[in-house]
């Protein structure tokens, strides 16, 4: 059984939305704030102006009105800090592309590990853009579609500096690269060890011309997803942290961005584990904790994401996407249809209890693992407790609402 995302056409809004829309002053600086890039350069220079004197201020004006004119492929090479796109080997050193290691696929991009210059272990999630070629029988993402990832991947990886809604639960994102060449032979080499060992569905990337166009977007790396943890975890403690991790960062994004993230299918969750005995967020301005049991959650893959900085929203309009709708065999696929007939086919609209849905399915997943653990009377209870919310969680308007009222969480 394939649970991964149904393939879908890809109908973003989001590059004539850049193109076409007459920010207010502030709306447009944090839309930039989105876009600005991690990395340092001008973008630190645009920081300073935004925030310093009024001088600066006008001085943010004249370039950001520039800034509208930009193409997406601009736009794409200002995120990456680049003029143009890069070779591979100036973009991810030649020993740190023979460590790669293939860790997952979906039918956008591959999936590496290796390690950066400061020795963490990061994903490099590698995707070809704008090429007329098909890959995995999908037509490749163009650099207005690519622009709506690399928007969202940032807002939420920064939630873990914000003030008032803060969370660790969004993979961080690290760096973000534009390249341009053949598909390099150490990544084939790992594409090939993992063909092998688990067997791929995507097609063996060793077509594509010197011409070809790629995203790297470099995360942190955030452990195994729940789908290749072999249905089985340590405990239903973890499995009990699982859910309140995955509620309370959906809650804050919530709060700071009405954020839906809509395919947050097991394959999307990811954990790994850590000595932190407490995990800690911070939701309207109030410090809360959690226990860990000794697991961390990040979320990932925003393809089908939607939020919104000011009154600029970013959607993926899916309303046309019949494949999408049609999937049968597992609950994941009638959430898309759940979905859908909650927010009557607009997917531009704020519909939180799209995340409540995917709580609903994350339990039900939860509920059939396999536990490592004694089990004992422990965990009796907390099986328990996870079927009382998955009989009552649908009831609640949204993550939050089920964050602060659902008896699992207090
Ligand atoms: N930061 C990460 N750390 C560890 N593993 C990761 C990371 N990012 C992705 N993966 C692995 O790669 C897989 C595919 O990644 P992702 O879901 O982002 O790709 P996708 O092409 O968007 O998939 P889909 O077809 O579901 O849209 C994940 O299920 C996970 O196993
Ligand atoms: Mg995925």
């Amino acid at each position: 059984m394939n649970f991964s995302t149904p393939v879908r056409a890809s109908r973003l809004n989001l590059s004539s939305l850049l193109a076409d829309f007459t920010p207010n002053t502030h709306t447009w600086s944090r839309l930039k704030a989105a876009l600005s890039v991690i990395t340092l350069g001008g973008n630190l220079l645009w920081c300073m102006c935004v925030t310093s004197s009024l001088l600066s201020f006008f001085f943010f004006l004249q370039v950001e009105c520039g800034d509208a004119d930009l193409s997406d492929a601009e736009k794409v090479y200002a995120e990456c800090s680049q003029k143009r796109p890069l070779p591979w080997e100036e973009c991810i050193l030649p020993q740190r592309m023979k460590q790669c290691v293939k860790i997952g696929e979906g039918t956008f991009g591959e999936v590496f590990s290796t390690t950066n210059t400061s020795g963490d272990t990061v994903a490099l999630k590698i995707i070809p853009l704008e090429g007329t070629e098909q890959v995995n029988g999908e037509d490749q993402k163009t650099f207005g579609e690519i622009l709506h990832e690399i928007i969202i991947s940032k807002e939420l990886s920064s939630l873990k500096e914000k003030q008032q809604n803060q969370t660790h639960g969004f993979i961080g994102l690290i760096d973000l690269h534009c390249v341009q060449g053949c598909y390099p032979a150490d990544f084939l080499n790992a594409w090939d060890t993992f063909d092998q060992q688990k067997g791929s569905e995507n097609d063996r990337p060793d077509f594509f011309e010197k011409d070809q166009l790629f995203i790297i977007l470099e995360f942190e790396f955030g452990g195994i997803d729940l789908e290749n943890s072999n249905g089985t975890l340590a405990s239903l403690g973890v499995a009990k942290s699982i859910l309140h991790q995955v509620t309370a960062a959906l809650a804050v994004a919530e709060q700071e961005l009405h954020f839906e993230h809509r395919d947050l299918h097991w394959g999307n969750v990811l954990v790994k584990t850590t000595k932190e005995k407490k995990g800690s967020f911070l939701l309207n301005g109030a410090t809360n904790s959690l226990e860990t049991k000794g697991v961390l959650v990040r979320i990932i893959d925003y393809s089908l994401s939607r939020l919104e900085i000011d009154d600029l929203t970013v959607s993926c309009d899916i309303s046309k996407d019949e494949e999408l709708f049609m999937g049968q065999g597992d609950y994941q696929f009638d959430i898309y249809r759940l979905m859908r007939q909650e927010n009557g086919n607009n997917w531009s609209n704020y519909h939180p209890h799209t995340n409540v849905l995917w709580l609903h399915y994350l339990c039900s997943k939860l509920i059939s693992m396999k536990y490592r653990g004694s089990g004992g009377r422990g965990a009796k209870d907390i099986r328990l407790e996870l079927t009382r919310f998955y009989d009552n969680v649908l009831q609640y308007s949204s993550a939050t609402e089920a964050l602060e009222k659902c008896p699992l969480f207090q």
